[in-house]
């Protein structure tokens, strides 16, 4: 995979829309960690990349020292850049792995999670795989948790399918955030389910090869997934 993913990341210093994203993101982030003041925070973020929007909450906010972090990635130059933040900014309690994301074993022991970050995905799986990974969520999710998600809204919109995906399993829609002159978007919905226990086992999700993925129908500048 390499090469593909480091010159998708680069885009983040050129492209609006991408930006934009992020920064969304990174509120959803820091409003979890304002609103649960009581106890430290367990996070997840699966297909991190270099973790740039938990990475750089955990690093500015008051309580971002104590949140316990597993951040997942395959790519070793974006797992690089990410450690090298966690050293920068002392971030004792957070663990970047450079492993396959999409076996659950992957969060074993990092689970359940209060939060937990799914950005950069959606837009590269088959649709009934994003069905069953959202299925999957109950075995990462605390009670209460929040899933932040992202899908681009390139033709036909599956966002809206999603979303009803997330309420079936019981999961209630905090926000979503459509970016301004992209497809972008942005999802957050909170857990109030019963959580299952983690199968590690389990298949996510499958990345498809890029000619087949649903975000190659968006536009090429268009940051989809
Ligand atoms: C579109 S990028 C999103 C990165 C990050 N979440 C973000 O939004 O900035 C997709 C990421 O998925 C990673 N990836 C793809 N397949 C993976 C897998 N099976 N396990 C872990 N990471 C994977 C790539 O290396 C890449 O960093």
């Amino acid at each position: 995979m390499s090469g593909e993913w480091v010159a998708w990341h680069a885009r983040y210093g050129t492209d609006p829309a991408l930006h934009h994203r992020l920064e969304i993101v990174r509120d959803l982030v820091r409003d979890e960690l304002g609103s649960r003041a009581a106890r430290p925070l367990r996070a997840i973020s699966l297909c991190a990349g270099d973790g740039r929007d938990l990475l750089e909450v955990l690093a500015t906010h008051p309580r971002g020292r104590t949140v316990r972090a597993r951040l997942v990635d395959l790519e070793p130059s974006l797992v690089a850049a990410g450690r090298a933040e966690i050293e920068r900014a002392g971030l004792s309690e957070v663990d970047f792995r450079c492993e396959d994301a999409s076996v659950a074993r992957a969060f074993a022991g990092a689970v359940p999670a209060d939060l937990v970050l799914a950005c950069g995905i959606f837009g590269n799986v088959a649709d009934d795989d994003l069905h069953a990974f959202v299925r999957h969520l109950p075995e990462l999710c605390a009670r209460g948790a929040t899933v932040v998600w992202t899908r681009g809204r390139f033709a036909p919109d599956l966002t809206p399918t999603i979303r009803r995906w997330f309420e079936e399993e019981r999961f209630r829609e905090i926000t979503f955030v459509p970016i301004p002159d992209s497809t972008a978007s942005v999802g957050a919905h909170r857990f109030e389910g019963t959580p299952r226990p983690l199968d590690p086992a389990a298949r996510l999700f499958t990345f498809l090869p890029e000619a087949d993925r649903p975000s190659s129908r968006a536009a090429p500048s268009d940051p989809a997934p």
